[in-house]
């Protein structure tokens, strides 16, 4: 094998955000800008003998990105390569095929939630062999590295043909082709009763799971319709395609509101659900009935002993900062350790290797547990679906009787897209720095009990995060929390996430909205958002 080594000048912009580098595609397939990316992250896992899983969501240019890093990982002295028939593999998936073969970590190609195609975003991560996203420590390591790269090297022979599963070589590199179901699948039968959600559908039980045309829609065939009996049909938007089918694949009432029109149908299914680009984030639904992250994170983790993989009881509970305190409700109720993170699945990652947490959830529609180390949105649908089948229970019975037992924390979150970054940046900055004038003083008839930035100490590492997120404490314990979005790449997106919690003897049943009007008010009072955003309301509500 021939092998070249091309002579390259550092890139701007190659600094990985919450979850990898993410780009447009326009500025992913500029000449030399994956090439570079990728050596960078070579140089830093010095990837010699070493063995990768790589695998992405299909999205436009995943096929072309792919045959690349083939082509580096041969030239950088590669062992093995595991693939996923066509390139594909969930990101959950990923993470569980580099624990189950004890990699030594894996590439996962996608921009998650962002839309795909020529005019959409791409993305790049790399995994470390706990099967979860590098930790800051690495993602700073390779960003060093992008800023005085000199030369990459590739083979100079095209990669092999990966639409077909089997063994193949790129000089002294093996690349393994795999079914990004199967292994996959079999973990699922593992941790889930497949057999009383089997039944449950056997009765009647209808669902709907909408893949949004992306990674999930062959996950979800093969376990929720062949293995699991659900008739054919009942996996919508199932075939991916590059471009998403033109779409927006994340999980959420304002991407997915067709799902959402199915599920407020009195004659609509009895369960709803979908996943997002790659496979990590999840909605979850019942006729009538909209289940926030926040509260689906509580259930799971107050139900899990219910599910084969957990009956031996869970040992804590991680929430990002901005998701609720419902799951801390829970934890204490258990008497299990509760966690509170700085947004991004990879800080679960330690906790989750320490057994100091086992079911971990964020505002932004992910949850997971120990079974892989990203979150995972089958896992959680398929949580709900066992939860169901054990409880004989609607999901709407199901958060009811929650409500009633732990109380209800009303949430939502207000965001404001492509803001112009340096309004954003100056309207948190300034914030910051009237922070220690807040408490006591009220605002939209809600007075400041605690105005905090919040910083992170992990406790297993000791490694610390600072300025995570702006937290406002109200009298009467509404909160709300203002942060900028990791993940977008066009201006700033301002996020601010409310919530109020009502006891089991309070009022239990009002409008989200309606509950958190207040503390909305306030916060835009205290950030100005609307002022200085120039917008006269959210550009999305969760
Ligand atoms: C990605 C990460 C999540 C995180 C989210 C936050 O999806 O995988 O763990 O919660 O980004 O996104 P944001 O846009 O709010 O930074
Ligand atoms: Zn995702």
């Amino acid at each position: 094998m021939q092998i070249k080594t091309r002579a390259t000048r550092p890139i701007d912009g190659q600094k990985p955000g919450t979850s990898g580098l993410r780009k447009t595609t326009e500025v992913f397939s500029q000449s030399d800008f994956l090439q570079n990316y990728v050596q960078s992250m070579f140089n830093v896992v010095e990837p010699a003998g070493k063995t990768y899983v790589i695998g992405g969501d299909g999205r436009y240019f995943n096929d072309v990105a792919i045959a690349k890093m083939l082509r580096m990982a041969a030239a950088n002295g590669v062992k093995k390569v595991i693939v996923g028939r066509g390139g594909l593999l969930s990101t959950p998936a990923a993470s569980h095929l580099i624990r189950k073969y004890e990699t030594d970590g894996g590439f996962i190609l996608s921009a998650s939630h962002n839309p795909g195609g020529p005019k959409g975003d791409f993305g790049l991560k790399y995994n470390i062999p706990n099967g979860g996203p590098a930790p800051e420590a690495i993602t700073n390591a390779i960003y060093e590295q992008t800023k005085t790269l000199t030369e990459y090297h590739i083979a100079q022979d095209d990669a092999p043909s990966i639409t077909e599963e089997g063994r193949f070589a790129l000089g002294d590199m093996e690349i393994e082709v795999i079914d990004p179901v199967a292994d996959y699948a079999a973990l699922m039968e593992t941790l889930i009763d497949f057999d009383a959600i089997r039944d449950l559908i056997s009765r009647g039980f209808t669902l709907r799971f909408d893949a949004m045309h992306a990674i999930t829609g062959p996950y979800a065939v093969e376990i929720l319709e062949r293995r699991l009996g659900a008739p054919h049909g009942s996996v919508v938007n199932r075939r991916p395609s590059p471009d998403f089918g033109g779409g927006h694949p994340d999980p959420n009432p304002v991407w997915a509101k067709d799902l959402v029109d199915h599920l407020m149908d009195p004659d609509g299914p009895d369960f709803g659900a979908a996943s997002d680009g790659d496979g990590d984030r999840n909605m979850i639904m019942g006729r009538g009935i909209y289940v926030t992250p926040s509260d689906s994170l509580a259930v799971i983790a107050a139900n899990a002993h219910l599910a084969p993989g957990y009956a031996g009881g869970i040992a804590g509970i991680a929430r990002s900062m901005p998701t609720s305190g419902a799951a801390d409700r829970v934890a204490a109720k258990l008497g299990v350790e509760a966690h509170q993170t700085p947004t991004g699945w990879k800080f679960f990652g330690t906790l989750l290797d320490a057994g100091r947490a086992t079911i971990c959830g964020e505002e932004s529609a992910g949850t997971g547990s120990n079974h892989v180390r990203e979150k995972d949105g089958l896992w959680a649908v398929l949580m709900w679906l066992n939860i169901i089948a054990a409880r004989k229970q609607s999901v709407q019975e199901i958060m009811d009787d929650h409500w009633a037992e732990y109380g209800r924390t009303y949430y939502s979150r207000h965001d404001y897209e492509a803001v112009d970054s340096d309004v954003a940046n100056t309207l948190m900055d300034d914030l910051r720095d009237r922070l220690e004038t807040l408490p006591g003083k009220s605002f939209a008839g809600l007075t400041v009990t605690h105005a905090q930035d919040f910083d992170y100490t992990d406790p297993v590492d000791g490694s610390r995060a600072t300025a995570q997120g702006i937290i406002l404490n109200f009298e009467g314990g509404a909160r709300a929390v203002l942060r900028l979005s990791g993940t977008g790449t066009q201006g700033a997106t301002i996020r601010l996430y409310l919530e109020n919690h009502e006891d089991p003897a309070g009022n239990l049943a009002q409008d989200p909205q309606k509950a958190l009007e207040r503390v909305a008010r306030a916060a835009d009072q205290i950030a100005e958002l609307e002022k200085r955003t120039g917008r006269d309301a959210p550009d999305v509500i969760t």
